[in-house]
Order: structure tokens, then sequence, then C-alpha cells
């Protein structure tokens, strides 16, 4: 009998689920290794592969010692398969199966449905790692340098809970499947990643910063509906790797208010008063707080785009199946089968915005987006907090949900950030005020200079708080002379 709580070394995988004992996955797993670890080679972060960096790794799912952190070079991270302990009991918490045994096996009614979530789930993993793999060369310090390989060591260990699923329960087209998860690639014209946002460049810092606050926000509230499946592996998976996910939106939330706070001591300190001095916020080379507000802008869009068309048969019928839930499910209080029910919709109609009761099963993309407006809104009052603190008069705040969107009702229409609906021709006219222009990005590519000595930051970027693992401020976390 294995121990599920505790990470077995036995295989060239770490592993919770036994897989020594399972030899066709394990075969399976071995087979598919030296392809990723190409893969991680070469699209995975660049120049940076021989060195020793300062990272977790999961050793455990027990809530309170899950990770151990210690220097690795990352080609020899030990990216592992766990999974949350199986709750005694369990039983499918939502849709038209209520109540019943949670499933162990795959329905082969779902089959499909089920392949096609954990391969869009999964394909989102190693994209980010591809999008994020220029930025080493540019870190603001070593402690985002180890920040920005943690959360890429960890999206590689996302991309092989995916990949244990498709292999363990799917067969020969869940083999196929993962093999595809590596062929695809983050922007190729030919083979591009499945979504929108795992397409984009990320070009710079505070891009890294916004997506992991943004997108990665969007990774966490699929995960979560995801543990809400009746198919149980899913479950526990999506559970743990929700665990590591609340590492990446604290990277993000805090580099941004790290970026915010040192634009407005840096402003205090220049006796410049108004946010849209922004030359001369500019000459003291930290980013003015409006071009802070349109990367946000441009985050928050693309995010919104990522929960697909706010009326959603896929949605309703994975609800229905018991496959894909709402936010903290269990927490609501209903009849989790929204037999009758119906939800708020908002709908583009000839030319204006209007707000439709919808049925609630079809809206099932539509909530988890509130859902996700409402988490994200939090991290936003924290750092206007930052701002106030200062005595700078100057608010950050979320777009209207139909700014710039590519999907869904919005995607036809010109609405400003303040929910203003205009004409192509106007919108047009006001896009660089409102999202990064090229010259805003010019100006923040010449900030990003890396800062390699131990303890120190770029100009642009205040200090952490407290270091990783509670280092001390000189802490090495990458060894860049040594490897
Ligand atoms: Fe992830
Ligand atoms: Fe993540």
């Amino acid at each position: 009998m294995f121990d599920a709580t505790n990470v077995s070394y036995d295989t060239q995988i770490p592993n919770n689920v036994g897989l020594s004992g399972d030899r066709r996955v394990l075969k399976a797993l071995e087979r598919w290794h030296p392809g990723y670890i190409d893969w991680w080679k070469n699209l995975g972060p660049e120049g940076f592969q021989e060195h020793m960096v300062y990272l977790r790794t999961a050793v455990s799912v027990d809530p309170k010692g899950w990770a151990r952190f210690d220097y690795v070079k990352m080609p020899e991270y030990r990216w592992g398969i766990l999974l949350a302990p199986q709750v005694e009991g369990r039983t499918i918490p939502f849709g038209q199966h209520y109540g019943e045994p949670v499933w162990q096996e795959v329905p082969g009614e779902y089959r499909a449905m089920l392949r096609r979530l954990i391969v869009i789930q999964g394909d989102t993993e190693p994209a980010s790692v591809e999008q994020q793999r220029h930025l080493g060369a540019t870190a603001p310090s070593l402690y985002d340098l180890r920040n920005l390989f943690q959360v890429n060591v960890e999206e590689g260990r996302h991309l092989w809970a995916m990949v244990y699923l498709l292999h363990k329960y799917f067969g020969a087209d869940g083999r196929e499947e993962a093999d595809g998860l590596l062929q695809r690639q983050s922007g190729s014209a030919e083979a591009p990643r499945m979504l929108g946002a795992f397409n984009e460049a990320t070009p710079d810092w505070l891009s890294f910063f916004m997506f992991t606050f943004f997108t990665d926000r969007d990774g966490k509230m699929q995960l979560e509906s995801l543990a809400q499946s009746g198919f149980d592996p899913l479950s526990r998976t999506c559970r743990f790797m929700l665990t590591e996910e609340a590492h990446h939106m604290f990277v993000g939330e805090t580099g941004v208010g790290r970026t915010i706070q040192r634009t407005c001591e840096a402003m205090v300190q220049a006796g410049i008063e108004d946010p849209y001095d922004i030359d001369r916020i500019r000459a003291l080379g930290v980013i003015d707080l409006p071009t802070i507000q349109k990367k946000l802008n441009l985050h928050f869009s693309l995010s919104l785009d990522l929960f697909g068309a706010e009326v959603s048969t896929n949605a309703a019928n994975a609800f229905n199946a018991g496959i894909k839930g709402r936010y903290q499910e269990t927490k609501i209080d209903d009849d989790h089968k929204l037999t009758n029910a119906t939800y708020p919709v908002a709908e583009f109609k000839d030319g204006r915005i209007e707000i439709v009761d919808m049925p609630a099963l079809s809206a099932i993309n539509m909530r988890l987006r509130d859902d996700y407006v409402r988490d994200a809104a939090g991290g936003v009052k924290r750092w206007n907090a930052i701002i106030a603190k200062t005595g700078m008069a100057f608010e950050m705040k979320l777009p209207h949900e139909a700014f710039n969107r590519k999907i869904g009702t919005f995607a036809p229409a010109n609405v400003t950030p303040a929910g203003e609906v205009l004409n192509a021709d106007a919108w047009n006219a006001g896009r660089d005020t409102w999202l990064p222009s090229a010259s805003d990005g010019e100006f923040i590519a010449s900030l990003m200079k890396p800062e390699t000595e131990p303890g120190k930051y770029a100009g642009w970027i205040a200090s952490p708080k407290i270091g990783i693992d509670n280092k001390p401020g000189d802490f090495e976390y990458v060894k860049l002379h040594e490897s």
C-alpha cells in the first residue's frame, strides 16, 4: 500500500499515485519524459538552465509542510505527480448526478468532454513558460528572477499533472493528446496554443506581473471549478495545483504593488504631485501610474476572454454532466442543478449594453467570470492602498468588462474602459490612451536592465517586504557565478 501523503521517489517521477505499481502508466510517462525535457531546454527559461536556483519542490500534499526549498538546476527539478488526498465518501456536488458517488474512472458518455477540458487546461501550462522564456535576461533582482523560475517549474509540473490524467485514463488518444501538448507553441503561426491570451507576448516584467495577477487568476478560477468535478482524479489534481497557484498570484500582486510603490516614492521624493506629469515622472526612471493602468486594462481584458462566451451550451453541458462546477460550488446555497434558476448576463444589442436574465445553466461562464472580477478587484484595492499611503491622488481601476474584448457578446463592440459605447473611429482614436502604445512599450523596455547583485533592485521597483522562505535581504536566490 503506498502512502498518499508522502511522495515516493522510487520511480524517475516523484508521485503519490502509486506509479511504481502501475507499469502501463509508468512506461507511458517515462516515454513522454525525454520529450518534456527537450521542450524545457528548448522553450523553457532561456540562458539559466545550468544555474543553481533556490526553488521549492512539492514533497507532500500535507497542507502543513508540502514543499521543500533548496538549490537545484532547473532541468533537474523533480517534477512530480501529486493528487490531493481522496476524500472518503465524496459525492458529486452538482448537476444531474448530484449526490451520487464520485467517479474514479471516466464515465464513457463524458469521455470526450473530459478529455477536451483536460487538454485545454494542460495547454495553458507550458504556454506561459514559453511566453516568459526571455524574461530572465532582464530580471530586476535575483529575488524576482527566482520567482519567475518558481512559477515556470510549477507550470511545468501542472503540465505533468494533466499529462498523467491523459495517460492514466484516456488510453491511446490520451497519449496522442499528451504529445500534442509539447507540439503546439505559444505564438506559433502553424501550431499555436489553444487560447488567445496564451499566444500573446510577455515583453517585459510589468507584463509578467500583470499576467501572473490576471491570467494565473483565470487559471485559479478554472482549477477551482474543475476541483469540484465529479471525476475524482481531476478534482484531486486541481485541488493540489491550487496550493501552488496561490504563489503565482502573490508574485503578480506584489510585483505590480512594488512597481506602484517605487513610482509613488520617486514622485514624492522629486516633489511631483500630478500623476499625469508623465515626462518628468519617466525621467526619474520609474513607470508612471497611467501607464501601469494601461497595462492593467490590457491584461484584464485578455483574461476576461479566457472565460469564453457569456452564454454557452458547452458550459451548461459540463455543469449538467457533473464535470465542471461553479466557484466554491459546495458553499452555494441552492439546488446545485439550476433547473429553473436564472442569472443576469451582460449582452451587447443594438449598440447598447444590457443586462438580461438567462437560464443559469447556460450562464455558467458568466458567473465564473463575475467571481473572477470580484477576486481581482480585491488586489486592485490593495494596490490603491499603496498609492493612498504615499498621498498620491490616483486610483487604479478595473476597466469595464466590455472594453477591448475579442470573445463573446462584446467582441464587435467599441467600448471605453469607463463603459461608454463608441463608433470604431472614435475608439481607435482613443486606443493609445487606454492601452499601452508602442512608445509606452519602448519606454518600459528601456528600464528593463538586469540587476544581478544579491539584495539589489532595479530602480523601477521596490524591494519586497520579506524574502522567500524567510531568507535575508542579500540572499543569493540564483547563483549566477557558479554552477
Ligand atoms: Fe498552472
Ligand atoms: Fe500559475
